[in-house]
């Protein structure tokens, strides 16, 4: 098993590994004493594993309820939240019991943001079931549902007592969602680690997944534990995030985040007057598109509404080599320059 320690507001362990999922009660006890354990789900994943979870939890002496909503980024709403809150008032969970966060990235969010606002601020635990959810979101405390006007505009920083991730879990996904984790797992290793993006564009990181994931959370790690609350370090997680949520809006988010990213990495990279072509080549390696469908005017009047636009400027986090990027903040009057760079449109 893999041990990434975090020292952030709140130290905490990520635990990757084999068959961590049916030891959720005897880990989650070397952090937090037995008490009520409330699960947080969404439908799919309370078929996967609910009964599981709930299972070793009480072996361990916890008490243990499970609450979960229909799956997919429509239910990560401020009404999917109340509702959540509602049923914890329910459970009547105190600021001494336990949220688990038990999914992807919509339950590790909404779950995480409840936990964060429930009583002022109730303790909880991450149990990432998809690779995403394993690299990225479960670690760092960002937490959030989505508004009308955008993604993730609401949210609160709340970090877990330790995250347990599961790599049989991971092994077992299905292809699509080791698709959308395998371009945030580029995302490091242009940030970061050429070996690391060499294994992604090879295919070798599958084979030695907690390795690899391990990895990742380490890159995560130290940009976290440098710049918490992202206003800073932090932003540089955001490669391919402006470029990749602008595509994601315009298909009216039937192209995947994962597979947002993987084209906004390339975007990324054309803009920064990079090669962009190894980024292309380990992004089809993982399965992963490397071109926008929509023209640069539409993704940058999309962008234009991103929540990382402060006050008519926004940063962008642009590749200068594999393991080098620099974060450029642009007015956002240039924003379209940098599309039309990005899909090729500017010669
Ligand atoms: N997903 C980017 C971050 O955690 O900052």
């Amino acid at each position: 098993m893999d041990q990434v320690h975090i020292k952030a507001s709140r130290e905490y362990d990520v635990l990757i590994g084999p068959g961590l999922i049916k030891r959720v009660g005897e880990l989650t006890a070397q952090a937090v004493k037995p008490c009520k354990a409330a699960v947080i789900t969404d439908d799919t994943v309370e078929g996967l594993y609910g009964k599981l979870v709930l299972e070793s939890l009480k072996a361990a002496g916890f008490a243990p309820c499970l609450w979960s909503f229909p799956h997919g980024e429509q239910s990560k709403t401020m009404r999917t939240l109340s509702s959540a809150l509602e049923w914890l008032g329910e459970m009547e969970i105190s600021r001494s019991d336990l949220v688990v966060a038990l999914g992807g990235g919509v339950p590790g969010d909404l779950a995480g943001f409840a936990a964060a606002v429930f009583n002022r601020g109730t303790r909880f635990i991450q149990i990432p079931t998809t690779l995403l959810a394993a690299v990225d979101s479960s670690v760092g405390g960002k937490t959030a549902v989505d508004l009308a006007a955008g993604k993730n505009l609401a949210g609160a920083f709340h970090q877990p007592e330790m995250v347990i991730c599961d790599t049989e879990v991971m092994a077992g996904l299905p292809p699509e969602l080791i698709r959308d984790g395998s371009a945030e797992m580029i995302k490091y290793g242009i940030l970061e680690d050429a070996a690391l993006f060499d294994a992604m564009r090879i295919g070798t990181w599958k084979n030695d997944i907690e390795s690899s994931i391990a990895r990742c959370v380490v890159i995560k790690r130290d940009y976290v534990m440098d710049d918490e609350r992202d206003m800073g370090k932090r932003q540089f997680l955001n490669l391919g995030h402006t470029f990749g949520h602008a595509v994601e809006k315009c298909s009216n988010f039937t192209i995947t985040h994962g597979q947002g990213v993987a084209i906004g990495m390339v975007m990324a990279a054309k803009a920064a007057g990079m090669d962009a072509s190894a980024i292309e080549a380990a992004c089809r390696s993982c399965g992963l598109p490397t071109a926008s469908p929509y023209p640069a005017s539409q993704l940058a009047e999309a962008a234009l509404r991103d929540k990382k636009r402060r006050g008519g400027k926004i940063t962008l986090v642009l590749p200068e080599a594999i393991g080098k990027c620099f974060l450029k903040t642009v007015d956002v009057a240039e924003l379209p320059e940098y599309f039309a760079k990005g899909t090729g449109e500017a010669i």
